[in-house]
């Protein structure tokens, strides 16, 4: 594709140089991450599309065992053919993480046949954008976005934290997003409290494990452009690409600090603590301009 002066990677360079600005991203140098994940067993749920299938090649072409989750099976059997090609090792396991049932035998399976989990990334997850009321005849949103990103990674973790635990060692990465720092915006409400929902227990849960040798990581998720935030039109919003955001998943896992997330979002959520009810009124005087409902299904 031919790129006019003003573009560069596809996108035009004011976005690009705004995304630099806000969202800083930086890639581990390739010796670096080797050393993090050579022989580990990364496990990276969501590993058929987006932020997890570029993450999952990324480890894979590392060293790293690779376990692929995601409901797609022929998906997972292509990103792990390309781990493959890349030299890397990987095994699928197609599942639907919202089935409990089929997600506590899928983490006994982890454990029968690797023995233990090194790294978990908990990537799958389902973003509803839906006004509250276009939502009074869809409860279904509310149960399918809880299920997908709350009590799934809940039900897997609770079958695979004892043997980390015991083992003391084990790195549980969550890919959060960074609206859950933020004051609650319109519109979000089914995806806003699920992601939260996660975000709370993890962090509950992280204070209980540090001292066993397991840690944890929220990385709060600025937007990238995937098939997930496509239908919500963010075309001239700055955002990562999946390269970029599997390098921060990638920095996680070699740095393991406690959490990732945009340099400003510290002041935003100090200044809009202190202005919580002048923030709630300018939402609801913005609601008149507010665009329909999105969602990719
Ligand atoms: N894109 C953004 O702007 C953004 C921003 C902040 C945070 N995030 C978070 O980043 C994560 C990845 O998002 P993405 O943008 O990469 O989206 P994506 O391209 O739509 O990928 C989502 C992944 O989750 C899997 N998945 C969904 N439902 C599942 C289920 N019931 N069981 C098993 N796997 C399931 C999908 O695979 P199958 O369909 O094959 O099952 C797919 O691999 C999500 O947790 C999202 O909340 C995204």
């Amino acid at each position: 594709m031919n790129e006019t002066p003003a573009q560069s990677n596809g996108r035009p360079i004011a976005e690009r140089v705004a995304t630099r600005l806000l969202y800083p991203t930086s890639r581990p140098r390739a010796k670096t991450l080797r050393e993090a994940v050579d022989g580990k067993v990364v496990l990276v749920t969501g590993a058929s599309h987006g932020i997890g299938k570029a993450s999952a090649r990324k480890l894979g072409a590392a060293g790293a065992i690779v376990l692929l989750v995601a409901r797609s099976a022929d998906d997972l059997r292509q990103v792990a053919a390309e781990i493959e090609a890349d030299g890397g090792t990987a095994h699928v396991y197609p599942a639907d993480l919202t089935d409990m049932d089929a997600v506590e035998r899928l983490a006994r399976q982890f454990l029968d046949e690797h023995g233990h989990i090194d790294v978990v990334i908990n990537n799958a997850g389902k973003s509803i954008r839906r006004s509250i009321s276009d939502s009074y005849d869809r409860f279904h949103d509310f149960t399918r976005t809880i299920d997908i990103n709350y009590l799934g990674p809940v039900r897997l973790l609770l079958t695979l934290l004892p043997d980390m635990r015991e083992r003391k060692q084990g790195h549980i990465v969550n890919i959060s997003t960074w609206g859950v720092l933020m004051p609650p915006a319109p519109q979000w409400a089914a995806y806003g409290a699920s992601k939260s929902a996660f975000d709370v227990w993890l962090r509950s849960v992280a204070a209980e494990v540090s001292g066993d040798g397991v840690a944890t990581t929220s990385i709060y998720m600025p937007l990238v452009h995937t098939r997930m935030s496509a239908p919500t039109d963010f075309s001239r919003v700055p955002g990562l690409t999946v390269d970029e955001a599997s390098d921060l998943v990638c920095h996680a896992v070699t740095t393991r600090p406690r959490e990732i997330a945009p340099w400003w979002s510290a002041p935003v959520q100090a200044w809009t603590n202190l202005t919580r009810n002048q923030v709630q009124r300018f939402f609801e005087r913005g609601r008149s301009l507010l665009p329909g409902s999105s969602s990719r299904t």
